[in-house]
């Protein structure tokens, strides 16, 4: 893996990414960040050496590297999934690339289905803790030790820094966001009824099919991390609704003008 990541970072310091502070991972309800930033390189996942393409369809993502709010920043236009068939390694991959160029801080935003249901759909939540129902880790490979740490400390996965001031922006802003547990799945169905009761039993205020991967292998780099959540639906087990995918997106698109406020806000204090 090392010889990849290395073939991949001389192929983007070439390009011009040039020593990138803050890696962003834009999910569902931030694809509109991308509209403040001033892009300065980008390229398309497809053209990047050892990016995880090769296996699956033609991938429409592309890493972007540019200014925002007075950061140097990298961003992923688009991210890997394990339920399009990628492995938690592929997943992982850029997290391990944007370390490599330079980034200190990794900044995650996803889609989230509401397992407490005092949170309600459009709300955020900033993520304080994970529970990982993916099945394996991005760390279950040979050879990790080479990497870092094998056996990585997950006390704090998420800045408390970085998260303070994530709340601290939100309150300036009038902007509500909650503070909870994100359990992450593989998908792509969604849950059960049963899984859902099973969710808010195990203690997770949220649900969602990414993120947690990425964090795993932010931790065993290192980095910084923060997270925060679109909340898109409500999962009520006792009143569960059929699953309606553009009010998933529409709810995404509704909460975006403040989800890109408060990662500027917060970037600008980085
Ligand atoms: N479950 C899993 N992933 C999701 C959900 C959900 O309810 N909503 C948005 N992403």
């Amino acid at each position: 893996m090392i010889k990849f990541i290395t073939e991949t970072v001389d192929y983007l310091k070439d390009k011009g990414f040039y020593k990138p502070e803050v890696g962003i991972i834009l999910g569902t309800g931030l694809g509109q960040l991308i509209n403040s930033v001033e892009v300065l390189k980008e390229v398309s996942y497809n053209h990047i050496p050892n990016f995880p393409t090769a296996t699956v369809e033609f991938h429409r993502g592309k890493l972007v590297y540019g200014n925002l709010a007075g950061k140097k920043v990298i961003i992923m236009q688009g991210r890997f999934h394990v339920y399009e068939g990628y492995t938690l390694q592929d997943v992982t991959y850029p997290v391990r690339i944007m370390q490599q160029l330079g980034i200190h801080t990794l900044l995650v935003s996803n889609a989230a289905g509401a397992i407490n249901l005092d949170f309600k759909k459009g709300e955020l939540m900033l993520i304080d803790d994970h529970i990982n129902l993916q099945g394996s880790s991005p760390l279950a490979v040979k050879g990790i030790e080479q990497m870092g740490e094998r056996f990585v400390d997950m006390s704090a996965p998420y800045d408390a820094l970085i998260n303070a001031s994530f709340k601290n922006i939100a309150k300036t802003h009038n902007i509500k966001l909650h503070k909870g547990v994100y359990a992450s799945v593989v998908g792509p169905q969604l849950e059960t009824r049963a899984e859902y009761r099973m969710l808010k039993i195990i203690g997770a205020d949220a649900v969602g099919m990414s993120t947690v991967p990425e964090v795993i292998v932010a931790n065993h780099l290192k980095l910084k991390v923060a997270a925060v959540s679109v909340l898109t639906d409500e999962c009520d087990p006792d009143n569960l609704e059929p699953v309606n995918i553009e009010e998933i997106i529409a709810m995404a698109a509704k909460a975006e003008p403040d989800m890109v406020t408060l990662f500027k806000a917060v970037i600008e204090t980085l």
